[in-house]
């Protein structure tokens, strides 16, 4: 502070002399008009010398036209102030005395410490045409004076917390083209004063409280060339008058909730190259006026009510890279234009009421690598000609009517990651396929039969292949395919009826009576018996409670090996020798409902997914006196366990860590992109992350994890590891 006040008498030395030099010239005018340039120059210099804002400069006696991001004129009045600190102190916006600077033509604060509330005094900066204030720490309201800054070209306020409405006085800035209001807590109604704006080309408010309808009047803005409003909570009508803005290429209406119907004017705007719909509550067919957007590479109309068919003129949409229709209740057919669309790399008709059958032209559509009809009541067979698609890296076809053999052309599918044919009427043998490690592929639930030709590397869960006519391979928990004459078949199945029949009996009578023994030990045993409230699902036949107590001396403290937020992990070896993981919950805290829910929630999640990347659920026990989940045992335990070692730190070398990283990629997109609904993890930590004696990565802990149903909101509490809570702003915004 010392050198503070030294400065501090400098100035008033100065401006005492520049007083009494004024006194003297006073009669001269071109001279008096020099000095209240200099008392000018001088008050602006005094200014940023009194924000503090250059708190780091050690001498701030030097001329502060010199100094870091002031840009002065020729008379030496600042034009600009361009600051941008990263580190030391926050500093509040309203240090700075803006009423100094009348000749300020720009002004750019993003990405600084700067806080507080946007004060009043700027609209004092009548010149400016530049205003950027983003991704700072303001909060408060946006001041009505922001109107008086008619001169304004740009306005950049984003990534704050401000919060209140946007004041209708914005509708005076004439000259702004550029309005980006977006990530911030704005509330209330979009004034229809924005629609006076009429050279705005972009106007971002996504990411706000917004309510209300979107005015009319925005449709007066003739030169928006990218509009959005996602991420709201608007609701009402999309206002034909938007049809007017036929120089716009992107708009984002996703995720509010506008209900009505799309109205055909969109079909006027020819130059649109994105459009999201999705999320809304809109209702009515689509308007076949969508057929004549050429331009349009991106269509996103997820989870609405809308109804009706694909317009057949959807096949003039020839540069679409995106169709997403799915969640809706659309019926009728593919239509066959679908062919024309050579573009496309993602199609997604999932969850609608689609009818008909898979077009043979798709398989023209060769850089198509995602489509999804899942859901619908499409018939007929897989046509072979889906086999030319070599970059299709997601087919999901389940949930459908539909038959015929699997074409072995699919085994043409050198991308396939995700391989979903699910609860259709499919017959006959199982070709072939192209399967990587990570491939997730299901084929449950249909009436195939014959030999399974995966190899046993992959570990595919069996119950993939589960609910079909007769199945059998190599695979874990499945039948061993036999080769042999019909005849002896035939006696093998008459003998080993006869058998199992004499064994059943015996096994019966012997069970009746072991239980009558048993009938007055714990009343766990009991229980046990009601299947419903006490579950164990044993997908092998190998685990069985007896056996996780004994092996656990009924969760003795010697077999933990961790205690984690919500229970303690033991370590079992099974008298199979296989080893396992339990997590136990915590006895006391066993009748908190979060903890219940959270545990049921692990298992809910787990037993929907499987993945080589994600941790393999054998098992669970789901009672009030034993609640516990039976993993597969990761030897090298936690990442965050392993670089904390200084041993095994080295060990897990550059390359090591990069495939952990990757590991956990691919079982994320898995999670986010080929799940059904989307699973969101929520506390991804190195303490979630498990490595086994390969160092072979899996993602753990679910329990926080959430099922992203895409008819419920995206708002969420807060939930995960403190310090890992995943950070808002990347979420996907065009979806
Ligand atoms: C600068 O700070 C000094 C002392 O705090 C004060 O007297 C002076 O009026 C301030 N000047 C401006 C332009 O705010
Ligand atoms: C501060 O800057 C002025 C002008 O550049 C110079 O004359 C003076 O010596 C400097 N003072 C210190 C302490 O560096
Ligand atoms: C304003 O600052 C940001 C961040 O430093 C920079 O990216 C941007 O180009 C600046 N704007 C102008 C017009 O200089
Ligand atoms: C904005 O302009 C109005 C009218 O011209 C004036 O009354 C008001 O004081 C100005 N506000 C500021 C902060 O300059
Ligand atoms: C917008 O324009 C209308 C009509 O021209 C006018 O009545 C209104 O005052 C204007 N509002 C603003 C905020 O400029
Ligand atoms: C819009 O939001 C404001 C502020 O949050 C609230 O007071 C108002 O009731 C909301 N209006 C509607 C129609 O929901
Ligand atoms: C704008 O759209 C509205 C509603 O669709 C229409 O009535 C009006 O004539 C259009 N105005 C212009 C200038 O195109
Ligand atoms: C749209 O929603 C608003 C508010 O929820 C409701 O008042 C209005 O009737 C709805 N309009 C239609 C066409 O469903
Ligand atoms: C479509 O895109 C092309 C190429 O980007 C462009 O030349 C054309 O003006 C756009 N608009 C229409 C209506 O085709
Ligand atoms: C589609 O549904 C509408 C009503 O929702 C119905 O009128 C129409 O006949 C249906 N079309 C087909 C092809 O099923
Ligand atoms: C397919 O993608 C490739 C590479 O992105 C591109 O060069 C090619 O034009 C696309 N094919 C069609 C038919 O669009
Ligand atoms: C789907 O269509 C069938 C007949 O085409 C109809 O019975 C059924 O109600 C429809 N389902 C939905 C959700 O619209």
């Amino acid at each position: 502070m010392e050198w503070y006040s030294i400065n501090t008498c400098r100035v008033l030395v100065v401006s005492v002399v520049l007083l009494s030099y004024n006194m003297l010239l006073i009669s001269s005018p071109p001279a008096a008009a020099a000095a209240t340039t200099d008392a000018q120059v001088e008050a602006e210099a005094e200014a940023l010398r009194n924000s503090t804002w250059w708190w780091y400069m050690e001498n701030t006696t030097s001329h502060h036209c010199t100094w870091d991001g002031i840009t002065c004129n020729r008379e030496g009045h600042v034009i600009q102030i361009y600051f941008s600190g990263h580190y030391g102190p926050m500093i509040e916006l309203s240090q700075m005395k803006f009423s100094s600077f009348p000749s300020l033509l720009r002004l750019n604060l993003s990405h600084s410490l700067i806080y507080g509330r946007i004060p009043d005094e700027i609209g004092t900066l009548t010149k400016l045409t530049y205003l950027r204030i983003s991704d700072c720490r303001l909060d408060g309201e946006l001041p009505v004076s922001l109107g008086n800054l008619t001169l304004l070209e740009e306005l950049d306020l984003s990534g704050n917390s401000l919060s209140g409405v946007i004041p209708s006085s914005l509708g005076y800035l004439k000259n702004l083209i550029h309005l980006d209001l977006r990530y911030n807590s704005l509330s209330g109604a979009i004034s229809s004063s924005l629609g006076n704006l009429t050279n705005l080309e972009c106007l971002y408010l996504h990411f706000n409280r917004i309510n209300g309808s979107i005015p009319s009047e925005i449709g007066n803005l003739k030169n928006l060339v990218r509009l959005s409003l996602s991420y709201n909570s608007l609701f009402g009508v999309i206002p034909s008058s938007l049809g007017n803005l036929t120089n716009l290429e992107c708009l984002y209406l996703n995720f509010n909730r506008i209900n009505g119907s799309i109205p055909s004017e969109i079909g006027n705007l020819k130059n649109l190259v994105r459009l999201s719909l999705s999320h809304n509550s809109l209702v009515g067919v689509i308007p076949s006026s969508l057929g004549h957007l050429t331009n349009l590479t991106y269509f996103h109309l997820i989870n609405n009510q809308i109804q009706g068919p694909i317009p057949l003129s959807f096949g003039h949409l020839t540069n679409l890279v995106h169709l997403y229709l799915c969640y809706n209740q659309m019926n009728g057919s593919i239509p066959p234009g679908i062919r024309n669309l050579k573009n496309l790399i993602h199609l997604r008709l999932d969850h609608n009421n689609l009818t008909g059958v898979i077009p043979s032209s798709l398989g023209d559509l060769i850089n198509l690598t995602e489509f999804n009809i899942c859901g619908n009541q499409i018939r007929g067979c897989i046509p072979f000609e889906i086999g030319n698609l070599k970059n299709m890296a997601s087919l999901d076809l389940s949930n459908n009517l539909i038959n015929g053999k699997i074409p072995s052309q699919l085994q043409n599918l050198k991308s396939i990651e995700n391989l979903n044919l699910s609860r259709n009427k499919l017959s006959g043998r199982i070709p072939t396929l192209s399967m990587y490690r990570w491939t997730s592929i299901d084929l449950s639930y249909n009436d195939l039969e014959g030999h399974i030709p995966f190899e046993l590397q992959f570990e595919y869960h069996p119950k993939v292949f589960s609910h079909n006519k007769g199945l059998c391979g190599e695979i874990k928990g499945w039948p061993h395919c036999k080769r042999r004459h019909k005849t002896i078949v035939i006696t093998v199945i008459a003998i080993s009826t006869i058998l199992f029949l004499s064994f059943a009996v015996f096994g019966f009578l012997l069970l009746l009576q072991k239980t009558r023994q048993n009938q007055t030990k714990t009343p766990l045993k009991k229980n046990e018996k009601n299947g419903d409230i006490f579950s164990i699902w044993n997908y092998d036949g190998k685990i069985a409670y007896e056996d996780i107590i004994e092996a656990t001396e009924d969760f003795d403290i010697k077999y933990c090996i961790g205690t984690g937020g919500y229970g303690s992990v033991y370590k079992a070896q099974l008298p199979t020798g296989n080893v396992v993981a339990l997590k136990k919950l915590h006895g006391w805290e066993r009748d908190e409902a979060t903890y219940l829910k959270s545990f049921q929630n692990e298992v809910q999640i787990l037993s929907k997914i499987q993945h080589r990347n994600i941790v393999k659920l054998h098992g669970y026990c789901l009672h009030k006196r034993c609640m516990f989940l039976i993993y597969k045992y990761m030897e090298r335990g936690s990442l965050y366990c392993v670089l904390s070692n200084e041993v095994e730190a080295l060990e897990l070398d550059w390359i090591k860590r990069v495939n952990v990283v990757k590991s956990i990629v691919h079982a994320l997109c898995y999670m986010h992109h080929d799940s059904t609904p989307p699973i969101i993890h929520r506390d991804i930590s190195s303490n979630n992350i498990l490595l086994d004696f390969k160092l072979d990565t899996f993602l753990s802990d679910f329990g926080t994890a959430r099922l992203l149903h895409p008819d419920s909101s995206n708002q969420t509490l807060l939930a995960g590891t403190y310090g890992y809570i995943a950070p808002g702003k990347y979420m996907p915004i065009f979806l």
